[in-house]
């Protein structure tokens, strides 16, 4: 028989982390909190084995005098005390409070939302939070903080919830006087118990908490989940398979267990499957992708590269063979509006010179040429009318427009591409960086540039994408105001970003 705490027996609050939702179907979301009396402990300061039962409860007002379902659920010491509740039998479209109990304590509420029915029309739009990059030690999380006050029906993560470096108290952006920061996270992050506490580190933010408290996620990871620019089985700095696969095991697994995340996604050792498909009513379909798992090594090395014959191999892919098939597939079978594509690394290409000859991203889409063709090709042959794919990890903020020809800018514009800056990483950054007149001469396609921190909002209707490009003035210290920086929009049935 395996021990049981009993919730009396927590004489200490153990919501210290917060709660989430995620995934939000048109009848279901994922609720999830996780219990850590002792955030910044192995083990959250409960046993090592066993449960502790968590009461939760779902209303239909944020007083829950209408409570639509109650029960109680696990919060297994396998799962690092964590809950991953997939309720079941919601309206569609609905929002909802919940909150869970354990003893005595209660956790903060969260609110959330369910998708529309799959055959609804989604009268007025839809608007979507996008956010990536939140490295705890170059920043204040203000960002989140704006965010939560958004009017947004979800929020897409596309990556970098964590990063894997050490974090010294005596270096950085944060003043930590106000939450102490343990001398523990002085290391880079190489197994489970690193990689748990590292999300307990940002998970005790309150910005982060009241992020997810207000709106539901959807999430994937990028690279600094497990460690920087690493392809599939191979890391930076070429460890040994059985070693790097060992620390991707250790790092999806506390992925997983912090995430808002259903039984499926859960990983089995280094193995995950995170990329998935969700119909937001007749709208849109969003295909979420993960191109880190599949990915082939880059070509040349990691960071701006001249590509060469082995940049263009087309047995190189982004993807992998079976996602690549399951994107076309999805493409093919859609019949939503928009068709949108919450993923990692920047799509479109980049270069940095007016020169024909110019170095790439060979970590982004760039590195990868021939996947993104069969992508694009993929979205031709299908007739999607209406594409837009969501990116992160550059810490900016660009609106491209995704080119048939990147060379010819009279050529077919195919979609449009948002990728959304930083919400901390890179510290305050600069509304205009040292390359950003190189940058918009170099790529008539790139449409907008802004190396501040922020978020964007994408929102989506019958007629037209919007895309709202929020900055904050800093993040070395907390409050900063946001403002909208940008807007651009792109019609339905004629894509191209133009300012609004
Ligand atoms: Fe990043």
């Amino acid at each position: 028989m395996t021990p049981q705490t009993t919730p009396r027996a927590l004489t200490d609050n153990p919501f210290t982390l917060g709660v989430a939702s995620g995934d939000p179907l048109p009848d279901s979301v994922v609720l999830w909190t996780r219990l850590a009396p002792l955030p910044y402990e192995v083990g959250n300061g409960l046993p090592a084995d066993g449960a502790v039962d968590v009461q939760w409860e779902l209303a239909s007002d944020e007083s829950f005098r209408q409570v639509v379902q109650r029960g109680t659920v696990p919060a297994p010491a396998a799962d690092n005390h964590t809950v991953h509740l997939d309720v079941r039998g919601l309206a569609p479209a609905a929002t909802y409070w919940y909150r869970f109990r354990a003893g005595q304590w209660f956790s903060p509420v969260g609110r959330t939302r369910t998708a529309p029915a799959p055959d609804a029309s989604v009268t007025g739009g839809a608007r979507f939070g996008l956010l990536s990059c939140q490295q705890y030690d170059e920043g204040y999380y203000t960002a989140l903080a704006h965010l939560a006050a958004e009017d947004l029906d979800a929020v897409f993560f596309v990556g970098d919830y964590i990063y894997e470096n050490a974090i010294n108290a005596q270096a950085g952006a944060r003043n930590y006087t106000d939450r102490p920061l343990p001398d523990f996270f002085a290391h880079w992050t190489w197994n489970l118990d690193d990689y748990r506490l590292r999300y307990a580190l940002g998970k005790s933010d309150p910005d982060l908490q009241a992020a997810h408290a207000a709106h539901p996620w959807y999430v994937t990871w990028d690279d600094h989940e497990v460690e920087n620019n690493y392809a599939g089985d191979i890391s930076q700095n070429n460890d040994p398979v059985d070693v790097f696969r060992a620390r991707r095991a250790a790092a999806y697994r506390a992925y997983w267990e912090n995430m808002p995340l259903r039984e499926a996604c859960r990983p089995n050792g280094p193995d995950a499957l995170l990329y998935r498909r969700f119909q937001y009513g007749r709208l849109a379909q969003f295909d979420i992708l993960d191109t880190r798992q599949y990915r082939s090594d880059q070509a040349y090395g990691d960071g701006w590269q001249y590509p060469g014959p082995e940049t263009d191999d087309p047995a190189r892919t982004l993807t992998g063979d079976e996602q690549e098939r399951w994107l076309l597939d999805g493409f093919r079978a859609s019949t939503a509006r928009w068709n949108v594509i919450p993923q990692q690394v920047a799509f479109s290409r980049r270069k940095n010179t007016t020169a024909d000859r110019s170095t790439l991203s060979m970590d982004a889409w760039d590195g990868y040429p021939a996947s993104r063709e069969r992508v694009l090709a993929g979205v031709r042959q299908a007739g999607i009318a209406n594409l837009a794919v969501l990116s992160g990890d550059v810490h900016v903020h660009y609106a491209m427009d995704i080119k048939e020809d990147w060379d010819d800018p009279g050529s077919r514009t195919l979609g449009v591409e948002v990728v959304g800056t930083s919400v901390s990483s890179g510290f305050d950054g600069d509304e205009r960086p040292d390359d950003w007149n190189l940058m918009l001469a170099a790529n008539p396609h790139m449409k907008y540039y802004d190396g501040r921190r922020g978020y964007a909002v994408v929102s989506l209707d019958d007629t037209h994408l919007q895309a709202d490009y929020r900055t904050l003035t800093g993040v070395l210290t907390p409050g900063a105001p946001v403002s909208t920086a940008a807007r651009f929009v792109s019609e339905a049935g004629a894509p191209g970003f133009s300012a609004a």
